[in-house]
């Protein structure tokens, strides 16, 4: 019989994933939220997969007195519900207390390593994650600096940064060049954790894995991008941080314009980390950096107040934990951005984000031109409304393309109708939380998703102006409801062209 040429176009799924190298999480701030909520789980669901296989460990840093047992015991906690037997994954946790600003922590994290890989009788791999206050995070570098823990023998050393990097494009500047004292580039793995999400990848497979869209995404075909992170939840119980920080430094210099560079990005010759992140730097430093600058009039900076969501009475931002009461910081920021390149001269980007609005959603909605020409106008059809692509990045994590069709009927009779792809329906489950990704690439060496030093300086550099007349204080923001989907001036920033913002309420 002759072999089949022609596979089957349905149902195919390739996925490259093997079992990262033996590797050791060294955690700093390990009693902290972010280890209890991702950390921990997601190495637990790594765990669970079978990625880990190859050995792994976890050593918890920090100033709280505990042992290795209660470190097992808030281990068990976090990975609650992951693991049905959880005997064998706790044997892999161990603790050291120390200040994090004293030399002695690190040469007692120095001798504890050596005890732990002698009882998995293997040299490792080491990751040192930062789950820390920002503020600590050159000391600490430094510290491992001169411990010797910065090298490993021909096994890898790497640090995890979260974000923010720096406050503004100096402090950045500033902290990077001090942790090159110890480490380079390729040892340094800095978080902006939507990077990890698989809706957020799933933008360059899209794009680059299927030949329909790439010869129309450009300014031939799209009139404009909007790109929305909406949050219902306020501050939460992070007034001291976020006060210092503000929707800008939060979300927009980081997640917003990670998600920007990845639609806009030129294709890279190949799946490769450098050339993607060239291609993303390069997009970056293409961004006009006019509109981002205090006069332009194209940012819109809001605070909430009080307000209901879901029935719920929520406080004003001014009346949170730990907020000044005269607060200035901005809660919702909105940005209307060009592109100066070839494929993007022209098209407006719109981006906003904010918290306390109607409901959580991200997505990126490409907005198509109108078709050229009317051909169904003496049958009485007027204006049709355009094609709109929605990569919907979560909660409902999918893909909705709104196109004109005919409906069954009469003579002509026309309508909008939706091609809608969700990921739960499709492959069942829950989407993997980013952190599973980051962990196990920071294992496998792969720096892909994380930001390179010359973006992170790039994004600073767009909004540096901005952030030193909001200093001085100007520009304060527009008061918009708690639950609301937005408000006057959010929305002049795009009517001004003629043009609306999808209803966060319907999205
Ligand atoms: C974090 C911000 O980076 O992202 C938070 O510091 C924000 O303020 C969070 O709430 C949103 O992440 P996600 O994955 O829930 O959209």
């Amino acid at each position: 019989m002759m072999e089949r040429i022609c596979p089957s176009a349905t149902k195919r799924t390739f996925c490259a994933e093997t079992p990262a190298p033996p590797g050791g999480f060294i955690v700093f701030g390990a009693s902290g939220d972010l280890s209890q909520k991702k950390i921990i789980p997601a190495i637990a669901n790594l765990f669970n997969r079978g990625l880990l296989e190859n050995g792994f460990y976890f050593l918890g840093c920090g100033r709280s007195e505990m042992s290795d047992d209660d470190m097992r015991q808030m281990a068990s906690d976090a990975a609650e519900g992951i693991l049905e037997d959880k005997t064998e994954f706790l044997k892999h946790f161990y603790y050291t207390t120390g200040d994090y600003s004293s030399s002695d922590l690190y040469y007692k994290i120095k001798e504890k390593l050596a005890q732990i890989e002698k009882l998995h009788s293997k040299p490792m791999g080491r990751v040192f994650y930062f789950s820390l206050p920002p503020m600590l995070y050159a000391e600490g570098a430094e510290n491992l600096g001169k411990a010797g823990l910065n090298k490993n023998g021909d096994k890898f050393v790497r640090l995890v940064v979260e974000k923010p990097f720096g406050n503004d494009l100096e402090s950045a500047t500033k902290l990077n060049d001090h942790l090159y004292k110890w480490f380079n580039e390729n040892q340094i793995y800095r978080i902006d954790h939507y990077l990890g999400k698989d809706t957020v990848q799933n933008i360059l497979m899209f794009r680059f894995a299927n030949t329909i869209f790439e010869p129309i995404w450009n300014r031939n075909y799209i009139d404009n991008v909007q790109i929305t992170i909406a949050e219902s939840i306020g501050i939460e119980s992070r007034g001291s941080y976020y006060d210092q920080s503000g929707a800008i430094r939060d979300m927009f210099v980081n997640h917003m314009l990670s998600m920007l560079s990845l639609v806009t990005m030129e294709p890279p010759a190949s799946f490769d980390t450098e050339r993607i992140r060239d291609e993303k730097n390069k997009v970056l430093r293409s961004i006009r950096p006019y509109n981002l600058e205090p006069t332009s009039g194209d940012v819109v900076r809001g605070q909430y107040t009080a307000g209901k969501i879901k029935d719920k009475d929520t406080l004003a931002y001014r009346d949170e934990k730990n907020v000044d009461k005269n607060s200035n910081t901005e809660t919702f920021v909105a940005a209307r951005l060009f592109i100066d390149n070839w494929r993007w001269r022209d098209v407006p980007f719109y981006l906003r984000t904010g918290k306390r609005l109607a409901k959580r959603v991200t997505e990126i909605a490409i907005t198509f031109k109108k078709v050229p020409h009317l051909m169904f106008e003496s049958m009485g059809i007027g204006e049709l409304p355009a094609n709109v692509l929605i990569l919907k990045i979560q909660p409902m994590e999918g893909m909705k393309l709104f196109f004109e069709a005919k409906s069954p009927g009469t003579k002509l009779c026309m309508g909008t109708l939706q091609m809608d792809f969700n990921y739960a329906e499709v492959f069942g489950g829950e989407n993997p939380d980013a952190y599973q990704r980051l962990l196990l690439d920071c294992l496998d060496g792969d720096q892909t998703l994380f930001m390179r030093i010359d973006d992170v300086k790039v994004a600073w550099g767009l909004v540096d102006k901005l952030l030193k007349d909001w200093k001085a204080g100007n520009s304060p923001p527009y008061i918009y409801t708690a639950g609301s989907d937005s408000f006057n001036q959010a929305d002049n920033l795009i009517q001004k062209d003629g043009r609306c913002w999808r209803i966060i309420a319907e999205m």
